[in-house]
C-alpha cells in the first residue's frame, strides 16, 4: 500500500466513527442477508463488536508501516477468528457486507480512490489473517 493509501484509509475510519452504530447495524443486516448460517457465530453485542472492529483497524492501519508487528498482530487475530469458526470464504463476504455499509454512511466521501485503498488494506489483512488461521498447514509452494 502506498503512503497515500494509508491515509485514505485513516482518514476513512475516522470519517466513519461517528456512524458506528448506523454502520454496524447496516453491516450486519447486510452480511446475515447474504450468508443467514453467520448469524449463529456473533454473539456480543452488534455496536460493541463493531467498536471492537473499529479500535482493532485503527492499531493494524496505524502498524502497516512496521510490517512485523503488523505481521504479528494480524495472525494472531486470524487465529482467534478460526477459533469462531470463520473460513476464507467469509472473507469475501464480510468484504461485501463492510463496503456497502461505509459507501452508504460515507455517501460522496466513498470515492473510487477511498474504496480501491480499503481493498487494499482489507485483502492485506484478510491474507495476514488467514496465514495465522491454519498454523499446522503445510507452507504454500509455488508450483514446479
Ligand atoms: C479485516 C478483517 C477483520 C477484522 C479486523 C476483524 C476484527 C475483529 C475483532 C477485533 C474482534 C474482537 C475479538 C478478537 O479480537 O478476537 C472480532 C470478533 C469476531 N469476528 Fe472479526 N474481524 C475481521 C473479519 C472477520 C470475518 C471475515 C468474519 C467472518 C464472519 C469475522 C467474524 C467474527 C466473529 C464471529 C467474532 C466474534 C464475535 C462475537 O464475540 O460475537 N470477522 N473481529
Amino acid at each position: 500500500m502506498t503512503p497515500e493509501e494509508v491515509e485514505l484509509v485513516r482518514s476513512g475510519a475516522e470519517a466513519l466513527r461517528p456512524h458506528l452504530p448506523v454502520v454496524a447495524q447496516d453491516f450486519y443486516r447486510r452480511l446475515f442477508a447474504a450468508d443467514p448460517a453467520l448469524r449463529t457465530m456473533f454473539t456480543s453485542d452488534p455496536v460493541l463488536q463493531q467498536e471492537k472492529f473499529a479500535d482493532e483497524l485503527d492499531t493494524i492501519v496505524g502498524s502497516i508501516a512496521r510490517f512485523d508487528e503488523f505481521l504479528d498482530r494480524t495472525r494472531l487475530l486470524g487465529a482467534r477468528h478460526a477459533g469462531y469458526g470463520v473460513r476464507f470464504r467469509h472473507y469475501g463476504e464480510v468484504r461485501a457486507a463492510l463496503f456497502g455499509a461505509f459507501a452508504a454512511a460515507l455517501g460522496a466521501g466513498w470515492t473510487p480512490e477511498a474504496e480501491r485503498a480499503w481493498q487494499r488494506a482489507y485483502d492485506m489483512i484478510a491474507e495476514a489473517m488467514l496465514l495465522g488461521s491454519a498454523p499446522s498447514r503445510p507452507q504454500h509452494t509455488w508450483p514446479r
